[in-house]
């Protein structure tokens, strides 16, 4: 396929490297049209090398190819990426002063946007007139993903994920109406890693759970468009970046920032281990070993089950509604009753919409794979086996996710 990539002149510029590479590593011919301004950030070396192609933004260079009106129409696909206000701007009112608004007027194929800049300039007015003019012209414009701007804020303006972007040119070009992100406008709280319950200032009661499937689900939401809030509790993997990270310790600090959290998220996934108990007292000091007393004995007293209590909030609340939660669960079979039929009971129980249920043990139903799951529904849908590495069962969870959501509580 002949693609051509026009590179706004925002800080974004940078990542639409990874973006050429997926299409050229697809296979396909990408000719790149960088802004003058582009220049700035990423130089026109770069996208020569990356795409083997010749690179200007000139209508006067190579004036023999007649080049001006020759991209546009031999493209199957144009992509601009970022697409400032000033491009969306000069696309609405047809401006040709260079290659790429050129090419943007002689588009016979699909055309994509996808938007970054600042939150202000997004949700101005103008910008706001322009993207449902080119919508209403037939381009695709992507919604921008929400996080970390620039400089210290955050908010919608962030460029998708390269990935992102060429899921949807794919979607696009194969005249599916899914272009735009699955989560695009949703956010999405995720609780990972585990709790640690203190005994004194020096010891706590913790489990060994790494994070990675909390931090796989975060990037796998990030990517599909979302805003990420990620209830961090101990982690041994760094939080990815484009998510916002809150740290939590205790399970009594992570049900109070996952109810506040969860106030204002279309989905929470409870993927964090929380600690079912906590030790009764907590020592100011640190507790001693002394040959005059008796040895310590450790009483626990229970944790509230803050999914079950997310469900209750959820239901209790009417702003909640349409608020999809799913919770996890490690489940192995005995002579009871297999792991289905437990992680069944689970469900009911705790009253989340999804249980995504890790199989343990060596009675394995799943498979050998140790990244297989089965992805139960309340609402009474077959159940759902995923299975492959950390990454691709997140984004497993996460397409079914955004399915359901879609379903339940559809894009306004
Ligand atoms: N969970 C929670 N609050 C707790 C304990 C667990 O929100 N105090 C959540 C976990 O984040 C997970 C699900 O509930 O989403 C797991 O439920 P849990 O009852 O802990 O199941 P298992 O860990 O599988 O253990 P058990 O079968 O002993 O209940």
């Amino acid at each position: 396929m002949r693609i051509v990539l026009g590179v706004g002149g925002g800080i974004a510029a940078y990542k639409v490297a990874s973006l050429l590479r997926l299409f050229t590593e697809a296979g396909h011919d990408v000719t790149v049209i960088p802004t003058e301004a582009s220049t700035r950030f990423v130089g026109t070396a770069t996208w020569e090398a990356l795409s083997g192609n010749p690179v200007s933004n000139s209508v006067f260079d190579d004036v023999h190819l007649v080049n001006h009106v020759r991209l546009g129409h031999e493209a199957d696909l144009v992509v601009v990426a970022p697409a400032t206000a000033d491009l969306l701007a000069k696309a609405v009112t047809g401006q040709a002063g260079d290659l790429l608004t050129n090419t943007l007027l002689m588009a016979h194929g699909p055309v994509l946007f996808a938007p970054a800049m600042h939150t202000e300039m997004w949700q101005h007015a103008a910008t706001r007139a322009n993207v449902e003019t080119l919508r209403t012209r037939g381009a695709a414009v992507l919604e921008p993903a929400s996080g970390r701007l620039t400089g210290a804020d955050s908010g919608p303006g962030r460029l998708p994920e390269p990935q992102a972007i060429f899921e949807a040119a794919m979607a696009l070009v194969q005249g599916r109406s899914d272009y735009q992100l699955p989560l695009a406008g949703r956010t999405v709280t995720i609780s990972a890693g585990g709790t640690r319950e203190p005994l004194d200032p020096v010891r706590f009661l913790g489990n060994r759970s790494s994070g990675k499937q909390g931090v796989a689900l975060a990037v796998a939401a990030r990517n599909a468009g979302a805003t990420v809030r990620l209830l961090a509790a101990h982690m041994e993997v760094p939080a990815p970046a484009g998510v916002e990270v809150q740290r939590v310790e205790t399970a009594l600090e992570l049900r109070e920032a996952a109810l506040a959290a969860a106030a204002g998220s279309d989905v929470v996934i409870m993927s964090a281990a929380v600690a079912d108990f906590r030790p009764a007292e907590v020592s100011d000091t640190k507790i001693k070993k002394r040959d005059d007393t008796a040895d310590p004995v450790i009483t626990l007293v229970r944790n509230p089950d803050i999914l079950q209590e997310l469900v209750e909030q959820r239901n209790g609340s009417r702003s909640g509604a349409g608020q999809l939660i799913v919770g996890f669960a490690a489940e192995t079979g005995d002579s009871q009753g297999d792991v289905l039929a437990y992680a069944e009971a689970k469900l009911q129980r705790k009253g989340c919409d999804l249980l995504v249920v890790n199989h343990v043990g060596t009675d394995k139903v799943f498979g050998q794979d140790s990244n297989a799951v089965v992805i139960l529904s309340r609402a009474g849908s077959e159940p759902q086996e995923a299975s492959g590495t950390k990454t691709e069962v997140s984004e497993a969870i996460i397409r079914r996710i955004s399915f359901e959501l879609n379903r339940v509580s559809p894009r306004a």
